[in-house]
């Protein structure tokens, strides 16, 4: 069966596939780009982004869509490709970019890839993701660690408390929190949200071989495991760790909760480390950066941009400069500095970065050569939308209601065999 995006695409007849490489001279670089970095610093993350394709004579029609994760913005870009308008570049990510690729919707951007020499740059695990059948049909700005705890060294301090190595040790230290008045975990109740936490608890208690099972070979024995009980376990016990308004929150405001004291940690991708360090905020002082438990494990995204079919050579010329620019290493640098990230492409400078940043670069290395490196969930790498969204839908109603583990898996599994 074809997916909603192959029909999409093959319905509205799109102009065919185009050689990004090559560019008339006289066009006036243009490029729609379609983004969902609204927060703080995902704003200056991108208006570095702006500046520079300015700077190089091009015009960036600013196309954001608000929302934490991308939903709406996938709602918004499916639209506008059913009405045969799809913007030039669009910030998408994992299986999504492999899913509009195979429905024909994208641009290919080899011949400027081997212009550039993006295969001696870019690492193998993120060519994978923006190659689609050997073509390069996107570009990655960088990598994203989700499997993070955001720390508040004055709240651990009240209660003598240590960031957590073990999910008992994040238990008892709640406890202990939570026993003082404090809120032991800032959380936006939103279904993406729910699964970044959930994914931590799965590849912790599970480990990398459990969660490729779970997740990529959508393993029915292992959806319905003891281990993945206890993961619904723990995730009844973080609902108890929330304070009431937790529903509905966006991801930054959960972050300010940390900054201010109002919670002592939050667990949310590096994107988190933007908006603190964006308040002025300094790691290993003002908050600390953990690794949620899980035994040397590392939970990779990476965000990219994928050029779409576009037909006018102002918007082609748009497209080969941003793609262009994008993997530059000074952009790079730029850009996951503001970011939270670390650099997609290889060999940018590390001096800039700061000891979270500098953390994930060292793990990301260790994790790969140990096999606990992970794609995930539920930021796209490692599930395509329909997974994804199946899983989603059975936390998030696992997170808000008084589900049993059991009953949970047993949806768990149903959900994800349905989606297939
Ligand atoms: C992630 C994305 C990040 C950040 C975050 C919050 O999925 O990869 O770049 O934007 O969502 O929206």
């Amino acid at each position: 069966m074809k997916s909603f995006t192959q029909k999409l695409v093959v319905t509205t007849a799109l102009v065919s596939s185009i050689a990004l490489g090559a560019i008339s001279a006289q066009a006036e670089p243009t490029a729609e780009v379609l983004h969902y970095w609204t927060s703080g610093s995902e704003a200056k993350a991108v208006k570095a982004l702006k500046e520079d394709f300015e700077a190089n004579g091009g015009k960036w029609l600013d196309a954001p869509v608000a929302g934490g994760g991308g939903d709406a913005q996938a709602a918004v870009l499916r639209s506008r490709v059913l009405s045969g308008n799809p913007p030039a570049a669009v910030q998408i990510k994992g299986l999504s970019i492999q899913e509009w690729a195979e429905a024909g919707a994208l641009g290919d951007l080899t011949k400027l890839g081997e212009e550039e020499g993006w295969d001696d740059v870019l690492p193998p695990l993120l060519q994978k993701i923006v190659k689609h059948d050997g073509k390069y049909v996107a570009v990655p700005v960088n990598i994203h660690r989700v499997d993070w705890i955001w720390a508040n060294p004055e709240s651990l301090a009240k209660v003598d408390g240590e960031p957590p190595r073990t999910w008992e040790e994040f238990n008892a230290l709640a406890d202990k929190l939570q026993a003082a008045g404090i809120t032991p975990l800032a959380h936006g109740g939103q279904p993406w949200q729910d699964g970044t936490v959930f994914e931590t608890v799965v590849l912790g208690m599970g480990g990398a071989e459990f969660y490729n099972k779970a997740f990529i070979e959508k393993d029915i024995a292992t959806i319905k495991s003891d281990t993945m009980k206890k993961v619904f376990d723990q995730m009844r016990k973080m609902r108890g760790y929330v304070d009431a308004d937790f529903s509905g929150r966006d991801w930054n405001l959960a972050t300010s909760m940390v900054m201010r004291g109002e919670a002592a940690m939050q667990i949310m991708g590096d994107w988190a480390k933007g908006e603190f360090i964006a308040a002025g905020k300094v790691p290993g002082k003002d908050f600390l950066c953990v690794p949620t438990p899980s035994n040397g494990g590392y939970i990779l995204n990476s965000d990219s941009f994928a050029m779409f079919n576009v037909s006018s050579e102002d918007d082609k010329a748009g497209q080969a400069l941003l793609a262009r620019l994008i993997l530059g290493e000074k952009f790079q640098e730029t850009f996951n500095l503001y970011k939270g990230s670390i650099p997609a492409r290889m060999g940018v400078p590390t001096d800039k970065f700061d000891e979270c940043a500098v953390k994930s670069m060292v793990d990301l290395q260790s994790a790969s050569e140990s096999g606990a490196l992970v794609g995930s969930m539920a930021h796209e790498i490692a599930a395509s939308g329909a997974i994804r969204g199946a899983i989603l839908d059975v936390v998030t109603e696992h997170f808000n209601s008084d589900m049993t583990s059991d009953v949970a898996v047993e949806r768990l599994a149903e959900a994800i065999e349905l989606a297939e």
